[in-house]
């Protein structure tokens, strides 16, 4: 389990299992994040992650492209934390 810090939400945390994408695990604990197709294609989830590292799900290149992955941009219904993330939404 790791635990996800949101920015700017009075320091709120969730917790994401491993192999479990932020998206699902947010929802589960009462934190709100757009969501449309829960498949990587929409971009209604994107968030970005500002600490820690993370998988990045197979993710539309036409609502996530290179110059936001770069800037560490994702997807939540595709973003896999490898260890304690911070997040905006
Ligand atoms: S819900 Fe559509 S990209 Fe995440």
């Amino acid at each position: 389990m790791f635990n996800i810090q949101v920015e700017h939400r009075e320091g709120k945390v969730f917790r994401c299992a491993e192999k479990e994408d932020v998206l699902t695990a947010a929802r589960r604990q009462g934190v709100a994040i757009p969501l449309g197709c829960r498949g990587g294609g929409c971009g209604m989830c994107k968030i970005q992650v500002t600490k820690g590292k993370f998988d990045r799900g197979k993710s539309s290149m036409e609502v996530l492209p290179e110059g936001e992955r770069e800037k560490n941009y994702s997807l939540a219904c595709k973003t896999y934390p490898l260890g304690d993330l911070t997040i905006k939404i």
